[in-house]
């Protein structure tokens, strides 16, 4: 790697684990003093500090323009500290003292959309996970510092919201028509959770009684017009705080819940005490405005924010190394609240190609890192699918293989242990042991290195000993930065199939753990291992990783006949489904023929459509080219892959037929009764509207124009839309004008007017040309600028020709501006180097031209690791 000409690397920046030291110093209690002003904002803080083991005193500190500075009332010198663009030493400080300091700050030009704010003419708000906090006042900004927070915020009356974490005690005039309002939060918490907001906003209400009796308010804050839009967040709340008692035994710990939805937000959601701060893409859910996709991730970034109550809050990180420790089980957690919210096959399906969509191209690339790293240069760089996907599905490994009451015991006993505290992820897995008295121990494996393991399985039938043998092994590609790379415990999920009649298997095997889970669960922990089954009078089909039982790359050498024999008997809707992913990646990357899968789907799916709409919109799924794409290490040829999955997808329209049609006027979402359901309908029509238009039929314009105009349902307008825009109708540009009239005040419904169009298959550059030049882009707001990003990856082939210059222009525009979404906007490009020649070549130069333009450690990190290859 060539290092030298990298300011980041240059002075070394990187920061490792195994360097972490306890804090020098605790803070027993922080009093802050917020007072907005329209060009500036004065911060007074007085922390009451407490030696606890050798050192100076380090407080962190980044664009915080000092005014004063006193240690027990003293005024100090500037002789008497030291003092960077990033920290305040003090030498020698008492072991017991009250440090008191005044920063002035600028919200009102803070485009990074990190510390403190101005997210909109009428509103403050902070975000300081992970180091927001140093950008608001002087503090040792780090996880391990646990404090009680007094906060008051002064501002303009024309700011009639002011709130901070935990309870309200006072408010009142300041005079000058501003007034305040005083907030303490008695628990103890890190300087990341802590929260203001001071704005211009309306408020929805409602009441919440815990299993402990505690009535708790609750109230959304967001834009008046928005509020009816607040209503199913509300009681997806509601439902995750029954949930968390119910399933953990985790009861709500404060008299109030607020959240606030904000438009200028640079991720999802944030789990602040008490006082979370959304993304309004995040809060907002309505049939008219939004998606039923967007409807269900409200629900689960609800939920997994309120979750972090407990496991993140109440519980957090030691340090940043161990981000997963919240992130891994609450994401575990709130997955598995989704999976009781609707069909649990569903959620499973859409969990697991999320996981596959990203997190294994990003393991299988230069940006590949354990789920808890062990160096970085800037943590917001490692807040990834690695991080989050694969640490959930670290922690639904061990749940599979405890099973529900030993698990259970398992997080008792890590609340029991670690209340209060900040903890690793050696805590975790020591109490979850302990707890279920089952040594988890070398699951931490699976924390500490990279890389997605391959599984193959190898089976043996042998008729005379009626035994089935299944040989196991596992294997991993090298690494440059990981030489010692060991073997995980695999937990294998499987079953066997009569395959005449396709009746499951009772499985007789002593290798097979038995913790009371349903399907036989395999524990393979080795390098390579044989386990019998006995009893077998036939050759069975077997069923392998069902549910996905473990984020590993399977090979197995089944038949596409006993791919397609799964498709239709598997018993679970998440292994039919891979049985079909397993089928379509074949015949998209090795040329296998479609016949076998093309007439699986036409046996099960017309009875399937009317029992299960939902599942069967999502055996429809066929692999995305960026999917597809990742699969490819060399001589990656985007627009080869897009033929093939064109005709693919011409060929399964054309063999449904007219029944695409039947179908298609056959379903009614108004029929269904409950949303789910009705969800899958809604999917279903659109998918046949798809393949009708495929088909070449004319009358699939005219039902979509009919479909477009005559619903008040956002997933039927867009699905709609999108037919007549992708496939150029004429009735597409009338359309698109009508979309736009009808939401042009509707930020997120707008954000789907651009991706709509960013991600048409034949989009040009003059397409997203005439979309970043239109009077609605907006570079302020990361929602509008992730909508063309986001629709403009949709097609690889764009990506990879006129997509380059877009996202590396963007990145260095946002190196300075907002470098957190910059860094992330860049890595779409980070499987450049599987590109065949002389693309490979251009995107390399074009990356190696980026670099000395670029100064924030978020960008430089990400781009010398991409070019590091
Ligand atoms: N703690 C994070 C928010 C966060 C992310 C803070 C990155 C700082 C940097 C929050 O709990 C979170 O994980 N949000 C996710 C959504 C969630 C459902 C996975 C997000 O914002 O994407
Ligand atoms: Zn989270």
């Amino acid at each position: 790697m060539n290092i030298a000409a990298n300011p980041a690397i240059e002075a070394d920046q990187t920061i490792y684990l195994k360097d972490y030291q306890k804090p020098s110093y605790i803070v027993d209690s922080i009093e802050l003093n917020i007072q907005v002003y329209v060009d500036h904002t004065l911060v007074s803080s007085t922390l009451v500090i407490q030696r606890q083991s050798e050192g100076d005193l380090v407080l962190l500190g980044r664009d915080l323009e000092l005014q004063s500075i006193s240690v027990n009332g003293q005024q100090l010198s500037e002789s008497e500290y030291k003092l960077d663009s990033e920290q305040l030493v003090i030498a020698n400080a008492p072991d017991h003292a009250t440090i008191q300091t005044v920063v002035r700050i600028h919200p009102e030009s803070n485009t990074q959309l990190e510390g403190l704010y101005q997210a909109s003419s009428d509103l403050f708000v902070t975000q300081n996970e992970p180091e927001g906090f140093r950008k608001i006042t002087f503090y040792p900004d780090r996880p391990d510092i646990l404090s009680v927070f007094t906060t008051r915020v002064e501002a303009d009356k024309k700011f009639p919201v002011l709130l901070a974490n935990g309870n309200l005690i006072e408010t009142g005039e300041a005079g000058e028509g501003r007034h305040y309002a005083i907030w303490q939060d008695p628990t103890k918490k890190p300087s990341y959770l802590f929260a203001c907001v001071i704005g211009d906003l309306a408020v929805m209400k409602d009441r919440y009684t815990t299993s402990e009796g505690r009535d708790v308010a609750l109230e959304i804050y967001a834009e008046e017009k928005d509020i009816p839009k607040c209503k199913i967040a509300m009681e997806a709340l509601k439902h995750s705080m029954r949930w968390d008692e119910e399933h953990y035994g985790r009861a709500y710990d404060l008299d109030n819940y607020m959240i606030v939805a904000t438009s200028a937000f640079n991720m999802g959601a944030m789990e602040n005490k008490g006082l979370n701060i959304f993304n309004t893409s995040c809060v907002l859910a309505d049939e008219e405005y939004t998606t039923d996709a967007a409807i269900m991730r409200v629900q689960s970034v609800i939920a997994h924010e309120y979750f972090h109550n407990w496991t993140g809050n109440r519980i957090t990180c030691r340090d940043w190394f161990q981000l997963c420790l919240k992130e891994g089980l609450t994401v575990f957690r709130d997955q598995s609240f989704s999976e009781d919210l609707q069909s649990s096959a569903v959620q499973r399906i859409d969990d697991v190609a999320v996981l596959k969509a990203h997190q294994f191209p990003e393991d299988s690339g230069p940006l590949s890192h354990p789920p808890r790293p062990d160096h970085f240069v800037e943590i917001n760089n490692f807040y990834t699918a690695t991080v989050y996907e694969k640490g959930a599905e670290i922690n639904r490994m061990m749940a599979t293989l405890l099973g529900k009451e030993k698990f259970r015991q398992g997080t008792d006993e890590y609340f029991r242990r670690h209340d209060g505290e900040a903890v690793t992820v050696e805590d975790w897995v020591d109490a979850l042991s302990a707890g279920s008295g089952v040594d988890l121990s070398n699951f931490l494996t699976w924390y500490n290195q990279p890389g997605t393991p391959k599984l193959e399985v190898k089976s043996e039938y042998d008729v005379e000993s009626q035994t089935y043998c299944l040989t196991f092994k596992q294997s991993l590609k090298p690494h440059p930065k990981y030489p010692n790379l060991k073997a995980v415990p695999i937990p294998v999920a499987l079953a066997l199939f009569d395959a005449e009649t396709g009746e499951q298997l009772t499985l007789k095997s002593t290798a097979l753990v038995a913790n009371g889970v349903k399907d036989g669960v395999y524990l393979f922990d080795q390098d390579e291992a044989t386990i019998e089954f006995s009893g077998v009078t036939s050759k069975p089909v077997v069923s392998l990783l069902r549910n996905f039982s473990a984020p590993v790359n399977l090979e197995f050498d089944y038949t596409d006949k006993e791919l397609a024999f799964l498709l239709q008997y598997e018993t679970n809707g998440f292994n039919q489904w891979q049985a079909t992913q397993t089928l379509l990646e074949r015949i998209l990357l090795n040329d296998q023929p479609a016949e076998i899968y093309i007439n699986a789907m036409l046996n099960t799916l017309p009875d399937l459509i009317q029992k299960d709409p939902l599942l069967a919109s999502r055996l429809f799924d066929v692999p995305t080219e960026g999917y597809l794409g990742s699969r490819i290490d060399e001589n990656y040829q985007p627009s080869k892959i897009k033929e093939k999955r064109n005709a693919l997808l011409n060929k399964l329209a054309y063999a449904f037929g007219n029944t695409v049609k039947e179908i298609y006027l056959s379903l009614d979402p108004e029929l269904q009764s409950d949303f789910s359901q009705a969800m899958g309908v809604r999917a279903l029509k659109n998918i046949m509207l798809m393949m009708l238009a495929r088909q070449g039929d004319e009358t699939a314009f005219e039902l979509a124009q009919e479909q477009y105009s005559s619903t008040g349902n956002m997933s039927e307008r867009l699905g709609a839309l999108r037919v007549l825009v992708w496939n150029d109708a004429l009735q597409a540009q009338a359309v698109l004008e009508d979309f736009y009239t009808r939401f042009k005040n509707e930020a997120l419904s707008l954000d789907q007017w651009f991706m709509v169009q960013a991600a048409h298959p034949e989009a040009t550059a003059a397409t997203i040309k005439a979309l970043t030049e239109h009077p609605d882009y907006d570079l302020k707001v990361p929602n509008r600028i992730r909508a063309v990003s986001g629709g403009l990856s949709n097609n690889p082939v764009n990506t990879w020709s006129f997509g380059v210059q877009h996202y590396i222009s963007l990145a260095k525009y946002l190196d300075e501006k907002n470098p957190i979404v910059g860094s992330r906007l860049l890595q779409v490009l980070s499987r450049w180097y599987t590109l065949a020649e002389p693309q490979r070549g251009e995107v390399k130069a074009q990356l190696e031209a980026l670099k000395p333009l670029v100064k924030s450690k978020n960008v430089c990190e990400t781009l010398n690791s991409m070019l590091s290859v």
